[in-house]
């Protein structure tokens, strides 16, 4: 059987589904993350000496907690935002090495200062800041809260 005698004996629902299988699925599976809520609340402590800390020894590392990134950037100083992006609440916000240390989403590119404000604005959508988070250390516990 020929192919176009198969996709003929298939129907045109099913040639449809085999000839364009990404039409509506492809580009959300090509995203990382999730849609979620803007935490409430947000009160923790994170002991640097505990593993769970170990990628803030350096400047430049953050670390992942309650939907927050903490880092420290390369002045030292420890900083936190949302990990839930503005554009469009993907939880994909991470921090890292471009214009001395900035916040950045990888879903549609949006970026931002590390006081939160947009850099860029990545559709015709009204560019957003984030929520940035204050930090307090005493001695090895990092405290992050609103
Ligand atoms: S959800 Fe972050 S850039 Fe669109």
């Amino acid at each position: 059987m020929e192919r176009k005698d198969f996709l003929r004996s298939l129907g045109a629902g099913a040639a449809f589904a085999l000839t364009f299988p990404c039409l509506q699925g492809c580009s959300k599976d090509d995203i990382n993350g999730n849609k979620v809520e803007q935490p409430t609340g947000v009160d923790f402590t994170v002991d640097l000496t505990s593993q769970e800390a170990q990628a803030l020894v350096p400047n430049g590392g953050f670390i992942l907690k309650n939907l927050v990134v903490i880092a420290k950037n390369f002045e030292g100083e420890y900083v936190a935002a949302t990990q839930v992006c503005s554009h469009e609440s993907y939880d994909q916000v991470r921090f890292v090495n471009q214009n001395g240390g900035i916040f950045y989403c990888d879903v549609h590119g949006s970026r931002f200062d590390q006081d939160g404000t947009p850099l860029n604005q990545v559709d015709s959508k009204t560019a957003k800041p984030i929520k940035i988070y204050n930090t307090e250390l005493n001695g090895s516990i990092l405290r992050v809260f609103e």
